[in-house]
């Protein structure tokens, strides 16, 4: 199916992502149609996209004009019947696969099959969703990045069902939004959620070990230019949220012992220590001073070494089973989650060898799977090549 600057666009969810999509479509000049099965969701929707667009207004980065083109063309639907005349429907409602499953049987009934629909699931199946309708074919995953109109990253996933026609269609319209596009596979956390893991994971076992506090560890790994440390990004993320990703990808890895969560943070879920959001995580925001790191480049090397090790770990191994090609995988870490450089660039430059060793000798001292090397690694440090010649 074709899409193009005249699609109309319908949104299922009017929450966090829902509303940031409709905004990036509606800029983009489409007309959208957004629709929540909760009215008060719509009405605060209605209110969030009004307040957003007299900020821009303020900060002059569009005009009052412009402003009033982009809103009067987002539609606020009470009836998902509504979406009937969309070209491309969006789905951004609560992260169940029994829920989703019926809404998208119920919108390609709506649309009557003439629809590309699409999920914006961090972590569910795309296959599974589009094996509840009768095209399955028309069904894709489409994963924008919170903030929407701010993440320039889009992950596009196919089912592996889906047309080859609706992936090229739909990255050809998300690239037309100014987005970033990269395409994978439907598997696990997909590319960003996947890879990012052991930034959290790693740096939460090395804290567990004592080898550092957490303000020393977010301290080093901002040194390398990681914009945040893991603890005051997990802090920000909410432990409720970061926590269930990384239990559910580690649960659909049939229990790799590389995504094991943490039980530090597990506790901290328990106590309702969300983070930032309720003052509490793994800094207590209501102390008059946060903690300050031990500012000691042997130490910060050390945590360094082990986190980049892990984290480009993944990279190779996301590359070993083609979840991604090698370009989209050192884009999607540098566009969805600021990464200073691509890993598997950041691997050349670190010596594949150095660190397929360093991991051996992670494995090797803790006797664990979970530090064990990607094929690929081992294979690249053996004949000594690189990723990028
Ligand atoms: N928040 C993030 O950082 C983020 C990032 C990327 C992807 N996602 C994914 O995007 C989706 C939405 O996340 P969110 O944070 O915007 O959630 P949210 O809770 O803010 O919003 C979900 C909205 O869906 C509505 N809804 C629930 N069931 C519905 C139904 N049957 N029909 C119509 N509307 C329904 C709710 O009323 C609510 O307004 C999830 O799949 C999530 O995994 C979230």
């Amino acid at each position: 199916m074709e899409l193009n600057d005249k699609s109309i666009i319908g949104i299922v969810g009017s929450g966090a992502m829902g509303t940031g999509i409709a905004q990036v479509a509606a800029t983009a000049g489409h007309r959208v149609l957004i629709y929540d099965n909760n009215m008060e969701m719509l009405g605060k929707a209605k209110h969030t996209l009004a307040m957003t667009f007299a900020k821009l207004v303020e900060k002059q980065k569009v005009t009052a004009e412009q402003a009033h083109a982009i809103v009067s063309k987002i539609t606020f639907a009470e009836k998902a019947i509504h979406l009937h005349e969309c070209h491309l429907v969006i789905e951004a409602i609560v992260e169940n696969l029994d829920i989703k499953r019926q809404v998208f049987a119920l919108l390609e009934k709506t649309t009557e099959g003439k629809c590309i629909l699409a999920t914006n699931t961090s972590s569910l199946s795309v296959t599974s969703i589009g094996a509840a309708v009768v095209r399955p074919r028309n069904v894709i995953g489409i994963h924008f990045f919170n903030p929407a109109p701010l993440m320039p990253l889009v992950e596009i996933i196919p089912g592996i069902a889906t047309d080859d026609s609706t992936v090229q269609s739909c990255k050809k319209l998300i690239e037309s939004w100014g987005k970033v596009c990269v395409i994978c596979k439907d598997t696990p956390g997909f590319i960003v959620n996947r890879i990012a893991r052991p930034y959290y994971g790693e740096a939460m076992r090395i804290f567990e070990e004592g080898i550092a506090d957490i303000a020393t560890i977010d301290w080093a790994l901002r040194e390398k230019g990681f914009k945040m440390g893991p603890f005051e990004l997990t802090d920000l993320i909410g432990h409720d949220v970061n926590y269930t990703v990384t239990e559910t990808v580690w649960r659909q890895f049939y229990n790799d012992p590389r995504y094991r969560p943490n039980l530090c943070q597990k506790r901290l879920v328990e106590a309702g220590f969300y983070g930032k959001k309720s003052a509490r995580g793994f800094y207590d925001y209501t102390a008059a001073e946060l903690p300050q790191p031990k500012k000691d480049n042997a130490l910060a090397e050390k945590i360094f070494n082990r986190v980049i090790a892990m984290l480009i770990n993944e990279a190779a191994d996301a590359l070993y089973l083609q979840i991604g090609s090698r370009e989209d995988i050192d884009l999607a870490m540098t566009k969805g989650v600021n990464y200073p450089k691509g890993l598997l660039k950041w691997a050349d430059e670190l010596g594949v060898a150095n660190v397929y060793n360093q991991l051996k000798q992670l494995q090797d001292d803790y006797g664990d799977d979970r530090y064990r090397p990607s094929f690929l690694l081992k294979q690249m440090a053996a004949s000594g090549t690189r990723f990028y010649s």
